[in-house]
């Protein structure tokens, strides 16, 4: 069994059928990007997945265990974090602290915590708002700050939601590279929902689309980018024509 399974996992409101018999896998080690139109399914996905919202029908099952009927911090202490599309930054905390409340997930210890906290600030290289309070910082540094406070928690399996939203082409780069760092130096398997198509193409060894909260296309970067259906729905032509020849 691969280490993120999902099979025929359905999730509806009410009449809305958000996600719909979705199924797909994802490796130990694997990078994988989870791209579609607004309102998608996405961000749904990520909720079932984490134990955010209970699946309407389907399973789902992490390092061979059925997760699907478990609560969000009993997926977390699984080993699976997730960093959220609409952040709330809470109270006063500083970046620093907001990191060390995800490392305090497996230490009881405030100097360690503390210690593992100033290291992920630093892989990420945003080691230089330590001190600043997360409300006050820009979306785009908040969005930052959930992903190191993601990581601060050791998961085994990352998920991503559009981190890199609202962030220049530098920031962009740079979180590129913190996603890079992740994967292979902290060998964490990272799912990444993302529009910001330069940076999922290049990042991710596989893609998985969504449309209409269907599964649509499942492949490589340059395949998913030739794809009919994922032009259609998502990409346009427009798109591929302008980045043919990329991704190859
Ligand atoms: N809690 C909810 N209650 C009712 N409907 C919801 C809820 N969450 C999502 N939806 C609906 O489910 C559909 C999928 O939404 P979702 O947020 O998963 O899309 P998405 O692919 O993440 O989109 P985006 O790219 O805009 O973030 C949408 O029609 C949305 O309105
Ligand atoms: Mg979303």
């Amino acid at each position: 069994m691969a280490f993120l399974e999902l099979k025929r996992v359905t999730k509806s409101f009410g009449g809305l059928v958000a996600n719909h018999n979705i199924s797909f896998s994802v490796e130990k080690g694997e990078l994988v990007g989870l791209i579609g139109p607004n309102g998608a399914g996405k961000t749904t996905l990520f909720n079932c997945i984490s134990g955010v919202y209970p699946v309407t029908s389907g399973r789902i099952f992490f390092d061979g265990e059925d997760i699907t009927d478990l609560k969000a911090h009993e997926v977390a202490r699984k080993g699976l974090a997730r960093t959220f599309q609409v952040y709330v930054a809470s109270g006063d905390l500083t970046v620093l602290e907001n990191v060390m409340v995800g490392c305090f997930m497996h230490t009881r210890s405030r100097a360690r915590a503390l210690d593992q906290a100033r290291e992920i600030l630093k892989d990420l290289r945003i080691d230089d708002l330590a001190e600043a309070l997360v409300h006050e910082l820009p979306v785009a540094s908040q969005k930052q700050v959930t992903m190191a406070t993601a990581i601060g928690t050791r998961p085994e399996l990352l998920l991503l939601d559009e981190v890199a939203a609202g962030l220049n082409p530098n920031e962009i780069e740079e979180i590129m590279e913190s996603i890079r760092h992740v994967h292979e130096n902290l060998s964490m398997t990272v799912m990444l929902i993302e529009h910001v198509m330069d940076l999922v193409m290049n990042v991710s060894h596989r893609i998985v689309v969504l449309d209409y909260g269907k599964k649509i296309a499942e492949g490589r970067p340059d395949a998913i980018s030739k794809d009919p259906a994922v032009i259609k729905a998502y990409l346009g032509e427009r798109y591929v024509r302008d980045h043919a020849g990329e991704w190859e």
